[in-house]
């Protein structure tokens, strides 16, 4: 299940590796026939340099499309695509001012709008998925069916249709020979690594209980009257809930899934697997107001694994309390805070220090294997660390136990059928202008829900 793990070092530009997944690509263009490709990734054309499209221009994209400029000197950012040029553009100037050579960006090549990933991803060899987690499903499919490289933030996806398209298209990159990196870094974090091989040797026995948390604060919040101020009219509702989409399921999935997904990732590295059932506890208690959307502020979960093994999990957005972001588990011959690299019990350990940033290690093992032709596909992992949030968040919103399967097999499709400004999502607001959230323990919700 563990996409690679072990940092590697970015070899030399390996040109017979190049050519041999070029060839391989170009022996699949029969299959891809008559497709609106302008670019194969990786050899399409000749030369050594490596095209980026950056899909998704906000804080993320930003950071990620430097790190993908800095595995090495062959490397140009050459397409932009975002909904709204304004974060594009910032973030182009941003991008400009620390990679001046490699910010390759003609003014042909920067696309706005829903359908403007497609016309980017052709133009690359490797592709940045950067945008709210709902568009990732299908952006990622569009990136695999052109035969592109995929480098995609966490989660992959909000709902378990969106799961099984992004299963179904990791399946195709592997037929493709393309290499897919998700940005879950701490499987590129040395002392993640570190930590994980000791506990993987034995260090604590076996392990009887594990804790997840990521228990803050809330994250930024964009209010529909500062927008529309800004703006200088109404907004319609698209364009309110995709400036402020972290307050979205469609877009979002809860924050369980956009950020503890992070903490329930590295459990099942632990226990090499994934849960499989569910049962919670969640609510909206202190964050109250129109623009809050229908996320809950607080879910609680347990988690259980196949060999009868839990793990509590606790994510939350609430000023005033404590706050912890970190896994732990307890075994039979120790104890661990395996974010921090700790080790307690029979064989004492502490991580001591070293290795790179682990947003700009995983570039480097993704970009490392691109150049080197070496097998890396992070995609499932990513996909079922994602099931394994929204499968939580099917608990708490339920209120009921729920299996992997009924999460993974889960018709519920949160995604509106128009992409548009002026297009429906399927959440509008109620009566009073806020958003419903989900009953647990009520049947109607559990139909929206599950
Ligand atoms: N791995 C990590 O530690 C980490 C850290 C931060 C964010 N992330 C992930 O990165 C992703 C983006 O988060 P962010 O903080 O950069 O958000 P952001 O709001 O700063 O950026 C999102 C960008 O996507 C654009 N966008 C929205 N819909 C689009 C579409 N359909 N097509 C093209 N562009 C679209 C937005 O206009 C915006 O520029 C999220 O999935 C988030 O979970 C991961």
């Amino acid at each position: 299940m563990n996409p690679p793990n072990t940092p590697l070092t970015p070899g030399l530009f390996n040109r017979r590796g190049f050519l041999s997944t070029s060839s391989k690509i170009a022996a699949g263009g029969a299959l891809l026939g008559a497709l609106p490709i302008e670019r194969f990734a990786l050899g399409a054309s000749p030369g050594d340099t490596i095209k980026i499209a950056l899909v998704g221009c906000g804080g993320r994209g930003s950071g990620a499309a430097s790190q993908a400029l800095s595995t090495g000197e062959s490397v140009q950012l050459v397409a932009v695509a975002d909904v709204h040029a304004d974060r594009m553009n910032g973030s182009l100037n941003n991008l400009k001012g620390q990679h001046k050579d490699k910010v390759v960006v003609k003014d042909d090549n920067k696309f706005v709008g829903f359908d403007a990933y497609k016309k980017a991803i052709a133009l690359a060899d490797v592709v940045i998925l950067t945008t709210p987690p709902g568009f990732r499903p299908m952006q990622f499919e569009e990136a695999v069916r052109q035969g592109k490289h995929v480098f995609t933030e966490k989660p992959v996806a909000v709902d378990g249709p969106g799961v099984r398209k992004f299963l179904a298209a990791v399946e195709e990159a592997k037929k493709k020979n393309l290499k897919v990196g998700v940005g879950l870094q701490r499987h590129h974090q040395t002392s993640m690594i570190e930590t994980m091989n000791r506990l993987h040797d034995g260090a604590i026995g076996d392990i009887v209980s594990m804790r997840a948390y990521w228990n803050g604060n809330t994250p930024w919040l964009n209010k529909r009257a500062d927008l529309e101020a800004k703006a200088g009219r109404k907004l319609t509702e698209m364009e309110y809930q995709l400036r402020n989409w972290y307050y979205f399921v469609w877009l979002c999935g809860d924050h369980i899934c956009e950020q503890h997904i992070h903490n329930l990732d590295m459990v099942n590295w632990l226990k090499k697997g994934y849960p499989v059932s569910a049962r919670g506890n969640g609510g909206c208690e202190t964050r109250k107001g129109k623009d809050y959307g229908e996320i809950f502020d607080h879910h609680v979960v347990e988690y259980t694994y196949a060999d009868g093994s839990i793990c509590f999990s606790q994510c939350r957005h609430q000023t005033g309390c404590w706050n912890e972001v970190a896994q732990h588990a307890v075994g039979t011959k120790g104890r661990t805070n395996f974010e921090h690299g700790v080790i307690t019990g029979e064989n004492p350990w502490r991580f001591k220090g070293g290795g790179k940033d682990a947003y700009q290690q995983e570039h480097d093992d993704l970009f490392a294997a691109i150049r080197n032709d070496t097998p890396y596909n992070e995609g499932e992992n990513g996909a079922k660390s994602t099931l394994t949030a929204i499968l939580g968040r099917m608990s708490t919103y339920t209120g009921k136990e729920i299996s992997w399967e009924q999460a993974m097999n889960s018709k519920v499709d949160t995604m509106p059928k128009d992409l548009a400004w002026d297009a429906e999502p399927l959440v509008k607001p109620n009566a009073s202008g806020g958003y419903d959230l989900a009953v647990p323990g009520n049947a109607e919700w559990f139909k929206k829900v599950v």
